[in-house]
Formats: C-alpha cells, sequence, structure tokens
C-alpha cells in the first residue's frame, strides 16, 4: 500500500483545489491533491470562463495570473436585452472601478497545475479517493486507488474539493446539514465556434422563444448559449437552427450576429443546490461539491474561488497563530457570500429564461424587472455589484 503523508489532504484539483493548494503552499502549508481524471480530461473540460474581481485580484496575488492577463479580456459592463430592447449596465461606472475577465475555466486549470508541477508538488492523476475516515480525529486518512494500487494519503485535514458528484458531501454526517434544491425546467445548449465575437461585451437576453448569451473566449472564438427543453438533445440543433435561434432571440436594431464553423455543442442541465453545512470534525467541503448555482451569471467557478479563501483563513490561524475561529467559522463566512450568488443566480435566471407562456403574469413581472433598470441607477447597481462580486469585507458583518 502506497503511503503519502501532508498537512492539508486536498481531494479535486479543479479551481476549488488547486487554489487552495497554492494558497496554501504561500503560507508554508503542505498538501497533496489526489484527482480521479487525466490532466488531459481537467484540462479540456469545457465550462464558463467569467471570473469576477476577486477571482482575477486572488489569481494575480499568488503570483498566477500572467497568461490571464496577457489573454484575458476585460469587461467594463454589460448588454441586458428583453424583447429585442437593451440596458447597457457600466460595472465599473456603477462600482468604483469594478469589472469582469473573460478567461475560460480550463485556462486557469491548466494554469494552476502547471504552476503545481512546476513546483514539484504532488497531485496525482486518475486516482479516485474511495474514502474519507477519521474525520472526527487529528489524523484523518484519504484512502485510494492509483496506477492500480490502494493509497493512503495522511493528513491533519481534508478538503474536499470534489465535484458534486464526489465522496466529500457524500461522507458528511446526513443529520448534520439540511439541503436545498431547485431544478429548473430548462436546459442551455452552449456552443464554441471560430468566430469573432459579434459585441464587445456579454449580453444576455430574454426572447418570447427563450434566453440566449452571447459570450466569447477570445477574439476569434464566441461562446453562445440558447435556452432548449430539459429532454431536448443535441442531435435536434443542426448548426444552422443554432445560428438561427441565436440571431432571434439576441436581435435588437442594428445588431449582426456573426456566424462559423461551431467545434463544441453541449447541453448543460441548471440547479441550485445547497447545504447549510460544510464542515464535520477535520472534513471541509468547498466550491461545487458544496454548492451548484445555474449559469446565469457565470459565479460557479468564483464561489469555487470564494470558499477557498475562507478555508485559507482558517487553516492559516490554526497553523500559524494556534487559532481555530476561522476554522470554526468556516461555514457561516462562506455561506454569506454562497447565498447572495444563489439569490443572484436565480435573479439572473428568473429575468431571462422563458418560464411560462409569452404574456402570462410571470412574464409580466419579468418585463417589469427589466423596465425598472431603465428607470433607476439604483436597480443597474446592484446588478453590476452582484456581477463583478462583492468584495470580501462586505461580508464581515
Ligand atoms: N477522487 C478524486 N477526485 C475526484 C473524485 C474522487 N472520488 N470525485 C471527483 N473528483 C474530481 C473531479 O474529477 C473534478 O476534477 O474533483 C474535481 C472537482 O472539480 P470541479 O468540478 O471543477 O469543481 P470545483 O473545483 O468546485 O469548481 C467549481 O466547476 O462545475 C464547475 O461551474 C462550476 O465553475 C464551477 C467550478
Ligand atoms: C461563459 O462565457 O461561458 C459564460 C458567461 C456568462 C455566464 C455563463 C457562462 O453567465
Amino acid at each position: 500500500m502506497k503511503k503519502i503523508k501532508t498537512q492539508v489532504g486536498i481531494i479535486g484539483a479543479g479551481p476549488a483545489g488547486l487554489t487552495l493548494a497554492h494558497w496554501l503552499k504561500r503560507n508554508g502549508i503542505s498538501s497533496v491533491i489526489l484527482e480521479l481524471r487525466s490532466r488531459k480530461y481537467i484540462e479540456g473540460r469545457v465550462r464558463a470562463g467569467l471570473l469576477e474581481q476577486n477571482t482575477v485580484d486572488i489569481l494575480n496575488d499568488m503570483g498566477l495570473g500572467s497568461r490571464m492577463k496577457k489573454e484575458g479580456i476585460e469587461h467594463d459592463g454589460v448588454f441586458l436585452s428583453f424583447d429585442s430592447e437593451r440596458v447597457h449596465i457600466p460595472f465599473a461606472e456603477l462600482t468604483g472601478g469594478r469589472r469582469i475577465t473573460i478567461y475560460g475555466q480550463q485556462e486557469v486549470v491548466k494554469d494552476l497545475t502547471d504552476a503545481w508541477l512546476d513546483q514539484g508538488e504532488e497531485l496525482l492523476f486518475e486516482a479516485e479517493a474511495t474514502k474519507i475516515k477519521d474525520f472526527n480525529t487529528d489524523h484523518p486518512e484519504i484512502h485510494f486507488t492509483h496506477e492500480g494500487e490502494d493509497g493512503v494519503l495522511e493528513c491533519d485535514f481534508i478538503a474536499a474539493c470534489d465535484g458534486f458528484h464526489g465522496i466529500g458531501r457524500k461522507t458528511m454526517p446526513k443529520e448534520s446539514y439540511r439541503s436545498y434544491d431547485i431544478t429548473y425546467p430548462f436546459s442551455w445548449l452552449g456552443i464554441l465556434a471560430n468566430v469573432a465575437p459579434s459585441s464587445d461585451e456579454l449580453i444576455y437576453a430574454y426572447h418570447e422563444n427563450g434566453f440566449a448569451l452571447h459570450s466569447l473566449r477570445s477574439e476569434v472564438v464566441s461562446r453562445l448559449y440558447v435556452q432548449v427543453d430539459n429532454d431536448e438533445s443535441v442531435d435536434n440543433w443542426s448548426d444552422d437552427r443554432v445560428w438561427s435561434e441565436l440571431s432571434t432571440r439576441l436581435g435588437t436594431p442594428g445588431f449582426e450576429l456573426k456566424e462559423g464553423p461551431i467545434f463544441e455543442k453541449g447541453i448543460t442541465p441548471m440547479r441550485s443546490h445547497m447545504i447549510d453545512n460544510l464542515k464535520s470534525g477535520r472534513l471541509f467541503l468547498a466550491g461545487d461539491a458544496a454548492h451548484i448555482v445555474p449559469p446565469t451569471g457565470g459565479k460557479g467557478m468564483n464561489l469555487a474561488i470564494a470558499d477557498v479563501k475562507h478555508l485559507v483563513d482558517g487553516l492559516v490561524g490554526f497553523y500559524k497563530n494556534n487559532d481555530t475561529k476561522d476554522l470554526d467559522n468556516y461555514t457561516q463566512m462562506a455561506l454569506r457570500r454562497i447565498w447572495r450568488a444563489q439569490d443572484f443566480s436565480n435573479y439572473m435566471t428568473q429575468l431571462f429564461h422563458k418560464q411560462d407562456e409569452h404574456g402570462t403574469f410571470t412574464y409580466k413581472l419579468q418585463k417589469a424587472k427589466f423596465d425598472y433598470l431603465k428607470m433607476s441607477t439604483a436597480s443597474r447597481a446592484t446588478i453590476a455589484e452582484n456581477y463583478v462580486g462583492l468584495p470580501f469585507e462586505t461580508y464581515e458583518f
């Protein structure tokens, strides 16, 4: 049996696990990451690509932002469209200069993985964590399999950054938390296409055919989404149909959607999931292991990295100052931000998706919310500050 010893055992090499490992190392705390998938798989997995100001600041502060600085695209605002009418939300102006950066999640994962391995640190790919043991003692263990061999990672703390399907949440005693779920009655069909973006800022649109989003990855790659039914299959969506729906739903006077070869097409279901306890003994959950937000607003990766900030505060307090206050408060501090993001993601989802027949009461409420954005700076500022992400200090009350 393979035996490894470290201070913090991390399950999962997504944005949460990788950021945690780097941040701990900067504070002189050792960790080892176990990742179920191959390096090629995690670096190729297409996900969202919207980084809040806090996320960008964290990556830069860790010295890991150099490619992001070069290749990421900063946005000072966003377009919101409803029935072919548009409102512009100027983030920077409404939030004292805060903005978002478009940079694919898999690029973040690539940068963090490269840096971790270049520094000679340990990350086992295709290593499946199979059991979390003794997390109520001060010598917990993660049992895993790697290259056909059983192994055990002995540590002081376990960070389960292993996503929605991981073993972290399943290991938490059932009576230690309550869970909350919403399953939305629609999904997103997303494409990547080799074509220059048709807009220099993102566009979220409500249309009587359903939601559409125009995003991008670079000056030559566009990322776009349309709302589809949950039981929809990509086979029903020819490239022509995708472009035609996008063009209709995003359409406003004077706007022309550029089309190009589609090289990726996939359907993502939408759900909100929460549990109200992220810690049991010395086992901590972070990122998608603990919560899922619908993608409207692009909060997933940002929340994962924000959880890590609170976990690092706790672990640094423990190792450096012999103080467990921040570890004890981990759930409370992380949940404040997570619920805020749940609310914002839900708000954006409800505002822009077709939920009922066009013209019904629900539609009228959506339209009233949109019209309010035209009428009120306060309303636009609410979207702006949530979209770019509230500073960490805001949550200290
Ligand atoms: N053993 C080892 N690794 C595991 C196990 C296991 N038993 N189970 C899951 N994993 C790995 C997965 O293979 C995955 O690479 O944990 C990792 C979790 O990473 P992510 O899913 O990227 O989750 P997280 O780091 O929390 O980042 C959240 O991902 O889903 C998006 O929108 C979401 O942007 C958000 C981000
Ligand atoms: C993306 O670029 O993939 C993206 C952007 C904004 C969102 C969701 C996804 O709200």
